[in-house]
């Protein structure tokens, strides 16, 4: 069997650094699980569904799940999500999009049809996911579950500083911080496969540390347990 690792947490955690650097190290797949819930709001965008009016039961969302197709390519290490053919990758890191992939996810059909990819990716080689439900729903006997958490505020200044560092001159630190709280609400509160830290998953708080830290206690995590 593959061996799975899974890293679940809200957002700014850290979980894609941290999915990044364990994947580099142990030669295994990274695959992303948010980008593929990014990856279908932005197409429903592109098809003309305003995002205040999605729901779990949104039929306008279900009706557009049959028409798209999604393929994963890995292009110098970077994770491409090809959607009908286009490539999203560079469109999907917006405030909209996060809003939307944070609604459309809660729309069980839509979990549905990216979860049975993700388990189909994860079933031919060795990965490092990270997403919300990887421990709890997707990968429920996964190898290693690592649950990164921090407190609201350092996740928000940790994102704040990074849109900064990408130029982005608009955003203020209030409005990332009320976006990253609606978020975690929409993420935690949905019916199905809310995200929550499982009873086997090893918990760690990464509030106030430097990334250099949580690696060095990654990496003896894994040295103990892989
Ligand atoms: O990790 P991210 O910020 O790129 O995720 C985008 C949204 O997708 C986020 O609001 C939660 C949702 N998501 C999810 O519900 N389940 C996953 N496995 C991954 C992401």
């Amino acid at each position: 069997m593959s061996v799975q690792i899974a890293i679940d947490g809200p957002s700014g955690a850290g979980k894609s650094t941290m999915a990044k650097m364990l994947s580099k190290e142990l030669g295994f797949l990274y695959l992303d699980t948010g980008a593929m819930y990014r990856s279908f709001a932005l197409y429903a965008i592109k098809k003309g569904v305003k995002i205040e009016g999605w729901s779990e039961d949104a039929p306008e969302l279900i009706g557009l799940l049959d028409s798209f197709s999604l393929d994963i390519q890995y292009i110098d290490d970077v994770q491409h999500m090809i959607v009908n053919g286009e490539d999203y990758t560079g469109e999907i890191r917006t405030p909209e999009v996060s809003l939307g992939a944070s609604k459309v996810s809660a729309v069980p059909a839509v979990r549905l049809k990216l979860v049975e990819i993700q388990r189909e990716i994860a079933s031919r080689q060795n990965v490092v996911m990270d997403g919300r439900d990887i421990g709890s729903y997707v990968l429920p006997n996964a190898t290693l579950k690592i649950f990164l958490c921090a407190s609201v505020e350092d996740r928000a200044r940790r994102r704040y500083e990074e849109l900064k560092l990408k130029g982005d001159k608009d955003s203020t630190y209030e409005e990332v911080l009320a976006d990253m709280k609606l978020r975690d609400e929409n993420d935690s509160k949905r019916s199905f496969a809310p995200l929550v830290c499982t009873e086997d998953a090893v918990r760690l708080d990464t509030t106030g540390n430097e990334i250099e830290e949580t690696i060095a206690i990654i990496k003896n995590i894994v040295a103990e347990r892989i």
